[in-house]
């Protein structure tokens, strides 16, 4: 099996810890431990076992990750590290080799490049910029999907909210995948890991039990700030989990017994609801430092508000490639953001906001610098056309 490489993931590890400005997080600013325990401190770690833990992940977190989501049962979820390895297990339990996988784009890369490892034929369903509603968004289009989905698809793999454009479907939008999905017996991957980040605090329609065949993947990286805990899960009807856990037992075995137990103090039901408002108000807090500076370059730069994630997808009119002009920032300026190449769409930039508002600030005056150096091509087109 030979697996094409994950362009967007191998480009932040390389450079991430390198550069002085990273702009390329999707999360908000990670809580440290001290935080994340606040009064109760570290005692709570001191009597943790650093035993093997129960390999699914342990009932009281299962029952935690459970209570998320309305009438899950803890038999229905599997923890994962990360929500990468939720979505990897889900595609190596659904893909086949000759399988027609639909993806949504543009899109976090794990499902298409596994299907593509997997033996898969990929078939992207674009999500497009309009700007004719009340609002603009990145909307999909179902009657494209229909056409797209055929007998010899097998999976529809979405992220709502959206990595890297921030639009949150519909609760009609969800609806009518599942419904698509389900008329054809296809599975769907919803990978849900920035529910919970929305701007406006109305929760992202998840598309659980909308139809019998359907995975939902997430995790504390995004939504909640505790990327470093590495707990990801994956919600699914009760035999599913179980191949799922069956196929997880050959990849890591179960979770460090440490994050499993800071995952559980994190999903009590107070501190839960503390952490998605952090994330909400330092999403809320930066969020007019980004329009304000798109603001100062109308007619250059422009982008959908993102509805939820700590994630710009910014479209400049410059007359350079997303990759020349990410590196050109990089070496010239020490600031690190994610090229539109990574998700196909050339022509943009992703720029993660959550961090830092100074550093944020900072990174973008530095980005002023090197694009004003750069002509014009075009005026910034909508994407998708
Ligand atoms: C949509 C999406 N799913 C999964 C992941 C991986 O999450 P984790 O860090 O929990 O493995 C990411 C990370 O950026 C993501 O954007």
């Amino acid at each position: 099996m030979r697996i094409p490489p994950f362009a967007l993931e191998r480009f932040q590890s390389i450079h991430e810890h390198q550069v002085e400005i990273n702009l390329t997080e999707s999360g908000v600013e990670p809580l440290d431990v001290g935080e994340l325990l606040g009064a109760e401190g570290t005692d709570l770690l001191l009597d943790q076992p650093l035993a093997y833990t129960q390999s699914n992940g342990t009932p009281e977190l299962r029952a935690a990750i459970a209570a998320t989501l309305p009438g899950v049962t803890d038999a229905e979820v599997l923890v994962a590290n990360g929500g990468a390895e939720a979505n990897f297990v889900t595609c190596w339990r659904l893909i086949e080799p000759g399988d027609e996988v639909v993806v949504m784009q543009p899109n976090y890369g794990q499902a298409h490049g596994l299907a593509e490892g997997f033996g898969a034929i990929v078939r992207p369903w674009p999500l497009r910029e309009e700007r004719s509603g009340p609002a603009p968004r990145w909307a999909p289009d179902l009657d494209e999907l229909r056409a797209l989905v055929t007998d010899r698809t097998k999976l529809i793999a979405v992220c709502n909210p959206n990595n890297p454009t921030g639009t949150r479907l519909t609760e009609a939008e969800v609806a009518g995948v599942c419904e698509i999905a389900d008329r054809h017996g296809v599975w769907v991957l919803s990978d849900e890991i920035y529910r919970g980040s929305e701007r406006d605090g109305v929760e992202t329609p998840s598309a659980w039990r909308r139809t019998e065949r359907v995975v939902v993947t997430g995790g504390l990286s995004k939504a909640y700030g505790l990327p470093g805990l590495r707990i990801g899960w994956a919600i699914a009807a009760r035999d599913v989990a179980a191949d799922l856990w069956c196929r997880r037992d050959y990849t890591t075995i179960a979770p460090s017994a440490l994050s499993d137990r800071l995952a559980r103090h994190a999903l009590a039901p107070p501190r839960r609801t503390a952490l998605l408002e952090r994330t909400r108000r330092m999403i809320a807090a930066n969020f007019p430092i980004v329009g304000a500076w798109l603001g100062a370059h109308a007619g250059k730069l422009a982008w959908v508000p993102p509805e939820a994630g700590a994630i710009g997808f910014v479209r400049y009119a410059h007359d350079i490639g997303s990759t020349a002009l990410a590196d050109r920032l990089r070496q010239t300026e020490g600031v690190l953001v994610v090229p539109g190449d990574h998700f196909s769409l050339d022509g943009w930039l992703r720029i993660g906001y959550g961090g830092r508002a100074a550093s944020l600030r900072e990174g973008l005056a530095r980005l002023d610098r090197v694009l004003a150096e750069l002509p014009l091509a075009a005026a910034p087109s909508p994407a998708g056309s």
